[in-house]
């Protein structure tokens, strides 16, 4: 072995690339449950990718033939409803998975410096993980797929000019067909999951260069021993890779038990109107997305011309006077009204629905930003003050109940909850840089605790 290995290293750098990245890589000796959700993302992907495999070997991408194909893989193929459950069921507890690796970066502060491409990178996965569930949900040809998707393309049209076109060639015909069937499933199984696995492997290097962060927010590189290692670092293997191997077999317990007694999740994980086939004449009672899109479909839904009125415009209002009074050279203040200006202009000459579509985005786009709106000097929640920690409090909330509301008829109390969880969406991020510069912070040890 000992020459194998050898033989090997004088023609690619194995060891050097195991020394470097595992058994030499240290990372801070404090890592609690949260940061087991990275490497639970990691297994998450090799599920969702192995399970896909043997999902494809029988799936029929054909109008006529994809919901049998499926019943066919439930009922005669050999555990192929163990393969379909591991897929279907796993593709909601990666998102649960990813959710709680996400709320730890925002608990820790691990979206700040020197950690921003690390966390832009993982929005863009989060992105494209998001794109690759919207694909895979029409593949089995149920009616809330064709009309999930049809109202998801449909959104499109909403943008002004490009809109109408764009959504005509994303689903390269004039209704959701089997043009878009086929194309969807070509983007699922290859051009997606290969841009994962590509993006998986730049958020880990870019991870592997700055170094973990930790539960203290303390920089390990900064305090270092005779020889140069970290005071408070211990060696990724054995160490965490013992660990993670822990919480592979929580994690694997839990997804075990979803899969053998409530694959479906009474309708949350596979939808009541997906047993039945597509139907172009008849409408689901209740078009929703599955759980994990529902508080961004939330945010669409809840902006109508009454939140535009009564909530979002006394909101820019007071935030562009707040900026204009924190803000000191004359040229920030002067864009900062041109850009408040456009806005306005645009709450009244934009219809609710364009409106809804763009807020739908900036919810997603303002996350790529929050390593600069947070101004804390801290990176840790354990050392912020009570500002920072209500904010983040009443976000969390906040978002958990735009997600039960986008599961529910917008009406009524819900299309209230809806408008008050978007406007705490987005005051969260908005008001950040103030919240975030007035909180008082304790001081952080030299060391991790
Ligand atoms: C397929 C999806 C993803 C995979 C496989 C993945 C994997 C990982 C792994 C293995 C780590 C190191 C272990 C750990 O710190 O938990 C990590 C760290 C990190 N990830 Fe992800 N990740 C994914 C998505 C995301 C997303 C969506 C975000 C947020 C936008 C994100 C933000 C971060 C941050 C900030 C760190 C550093 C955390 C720290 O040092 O405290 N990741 N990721």
């Amino acid at each position: 072995m000992q020459k194998l290995l050898a033989w090997v290293d004088q023609r690619f750098p194995l060891t050097k690339v195991w020394e470097e990245h595992v058994s030499k890589y240290y990372a801070p000796k404090n890592f609690n449950f949260w940061y087991y959700f990275g490497s639970l993302a990691l297994l998450m992907l090799v599920i969702q990718i192995l399970s896909g495999i043997f999902l494809t070997m029988h799936y029929k991408p054909d109008t006529s033939l994809a919901f049998a194909s499926v019943e066919y893989i439930m009922r005669d193929v050999p555990w192929g409803w163990l393969i379909r459950y591991l897929h279907s069921t796993g593709a909601s507890f990666f998102f649960i998975v990813i959710y709680l690796h996400m709320f730890r970066g925002l608990m820790y502060g691990s979206y700040k410096g020197p950690r921003e491409l690390v966390w832009i990178l993982g929005m863009v996965l989060f992105v494209a993980l998001m794109a690759e569930a919207f694909m895979g949900y029409l593949l089995p040809w149920g009616n809330m797929s064709y009309w999930g998707a049809q109202v998801i393309i449909s959104l499109f049209d909403a943008l002004p000019f490009i809109g109408p076109s764009l959504a005509e060639w994303l689903r390269g015909d004039f209704v959701v067909s089997d043009a878009t069937l086929n194309r969807f499933f070509s983007l699922h199984v290859i051009a997606v999951p290969l841009l994962l696995a590509l993006l998986v492997f730049l958020h880990i290097v870019a991870l592997h260069k700055v170094g973990s962060n930790n539960p203290d927010g303390v920089e390990i590189k900064k305090k270092k021993n005779a020889d140069g290692l970290p005071l408070d670092g211990i060696p990724f293997h054995p160490y965490y890779s013992v660990k993670d191997t822990v919480g592979v077999a929580g994690f694997l317990i839990l997804f075990a038990a979803a899969i053998f007694f409530a694959p479906e999740m009474w309708g949350w994980f596979l939808e009541h109107d997906n047993f039945t086939v597509a139907n172009i004449l008849q409408t689901p009672p209740e078009i929703k997305p599955l759980w994990y899109f529902t508080p961004f479909y939330s945010i669409l839904r809840a902006t109508t011309d009454d939140l535009i009125k009564y909530g979002l415009l006394p909101f820019v209002l007071a935030l562009t006077a707040l900026t204009l009074v924190s803000v000191r050279e004359l040229k920030t203040k002067g864009i900062v009204v041109i850009i408040a200006g456009f806005v306005v202009a645009g709450f009244f000459g934009l219809e609710a629905k364009v409106w809804g579509v763009a807020l739908m985005g900036l919810s997603l786009i303002l996350f790529f930003f929050l390593p600069w709106l947070d101004r804390s000097p801290v990176k840790s929640i354990r050392y912020r003050g009570w500002k920072y920690k209500t904010a983040l409090t009443i976000f969390t909330i906040s978002f958990v109940m735009l997600g039960y509301v986008g599961t529910q008829p917008a009406e009524g109390i819900y299309k209230m909850c809806a408008q008050i969880g978007t406007l705490v969406y987005f005051a969260f991020f908005l008001l950040m840089p103030w919240i975030s510069t007035y909180d008082k912070t304790k001081p952080v040890p030299e060391r991790v605790t």
